[in-house]
């Protein structure tokens, strides 16, 4: 089976045929889908009815997965893999999720456009999103190209913004919504996480805004105007040419990079209908600050 792939947007997002990922890589294929991540930040694999180690096996690949963690339920049970998180509006009893469930409430934070784990010191390379149960209606997610709206930023816009780090935190997306119930523990554990505002990727030699709801401020400037610039880029990056909308069907794999793309989940009615998708999460290894200073060569 020759793998093709099949942009789906014109600046991103791909789709790839011709390997089933449930047997081994051969280097060839696994060279193969490495360039086109690169290339296209965002791969759908459809058709891929994996089970956890499987998907777990394929997305080692691409770095460490990390192992979830409930900041806010910490004493249940889990109902997935401890490498998976869940997302889902399902309980451990295999039920739809109440409207006042912890879980639920929480979940409605992947209604705003972020990228994962930016709020993490050492923030998430990319993530491996599997679709198991999808509703009929809504239930689609969308993705942003963070670095064609860099691209499409005015020069001086961009020699602005170029060496500012933002400040991220979890409680900050969070509070957007209205919901505090993070468990004290959270608290101690992940602190604020100081995150640049422009990636570079030595790879593709591209530039990237690395941005999401869990940016409270940039770092120096007073919060207020910090926000003012927050606001205006999410704005920016998600106009209509920068988004690719994705109708998911059970079995789909959706691998993004977490360094150049933002994506939210959409409506759906999540109090009556089932939808059970699950994800890896890869780590990036590094604080995005520090590596930056280490590829300029000015760390400490
Ligand atoms: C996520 O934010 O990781 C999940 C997005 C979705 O539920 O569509």
């Amino acid at each position: 089976m020759a793998i093709k792939v099949a942009r789906k947007h014109p600046t991103f997002f791909a789709e790839v045929t011709g390997v089933d990922l449930r047997d081994p890589l051969t280097d060839e294929a696994w060279c193969e889908i490495e360039a086109a991540f690169n290339t296209h930040a965002i791969l759908l694999f459809r058709d891929q009815p994996l089970t956890d180690a499987q998907h777990i096996t394929f997305s080692e690949r691409f770095g460490p997965v990390i192992t979830a963690t409930n900041y806010h339920w910490k004493t249940e049970k889990r109902r997935v893999h401890p490498q998976m998180a869940d997302i889902s509006n399902i309980g451990n009893d295999g039920d739809i999720l109440p409207p006042d469930d912890e879980r639920r409430m929480n979940s409605r934070a992947n209604r705003l456009w972020h990228t994962d784990n930016t709020f993490k010191y050492v923030p998430s390379r990319c993530s491996l999103l599997l679709a198991r149960e999808i509703p009929e209606e809504g239930g689609d997610t969308e993705f942003a190209d963070m670095r064609a709206a860099y691209d499409a930023l005015p020069t001086t816009k961009q020699e602005e913004i170029e060496d500012l780090i933002a400040e991220h935190s979890i409680f900050y997306s969070r509070s957007l919504l209205g919901y505090d119930g993070l468990t004290d523990g959270a608290r101690t554990e992940l602190p604020p996480a100081a995150q640049v505002l422009v990636r570079y990727n030595p790879k593709t030699a591209r530039k990237a805004l690395y941005i999401a709801s869990h940016a409270s401020h940039i770092i120096g400037w007073p919060v207020e105007k910090g926000r003012t610039l927050l606001d205006e880029l999410i704005t920016h990056a998600t106009q209509p040419q920068f988004i690719f909308r994705h109708d998911w069907r059970p079995g789909d794999l959706i691998l993004w990079d977490n360094r150049c793309t933002m994506h939210r989940a959409t409506e759906y009615d999540d109090l009556g209908a089932r939808r059970d998708l699950q994800r890896t999460t890869i780590s990036d290894e590094i604080n995005s600050v520090e590596r930056r200073e280490m590829e300029r060569g000015t760390a400490a």
